[in-house]
């Protein structure tokens, strides 16, 4: 298991600003994104269908709309614009240029 549960995904070099790249992390669907340089990494599933488009969404002033309905997004918190829930946000560390991304294993705990 990686040190505090960051995974290593990618090179920064991988991403191109303002478009999402999907990766699965520890089995976890995640959409990052390189806004002004700064890397951040949300869920994937967008919660209106539960469908794992995220990545493919328009960015535009910080914020990811889902392509399939319009949903919109903050990336940096992962809230929907205006609200105070939507999609789960994940710590990101970068080393060397690498991408890390925390994500809690799934555990079954029974
Ligand atoms: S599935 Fe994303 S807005 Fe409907």
């Amino acid at each position: 298991m990686p040190e505090n549960n960051y995974f290593k995904v990618c090179n920064i070099a991988e991403l191109k600003e303002s478009q999402g790249e999907r990766f699965l992390v520890n089995d976890i669907d995640i959409a990052l994104f390189k806004i002004d340089g700064k890397i951040y990494a949300v869920n994937n599933v967008c919660p209106h269908k539960q469908a794992n488009i995220m990545h493919e969404g328009f960015v535009e002033n910080g914020c990811v709309t889902c392509p399939l309905h319009g949903w919109t997004f903050e990336i940096a918190t992962g809230n929907l614009l205006g609200g105070s829930r939507g999609l789960k946000s994940y710590p990101v560390k970068i080393e060397k240029d690498d991408i890390y991304v925390q994500v809690i294993p799934k555990e079954l705990n029974w």
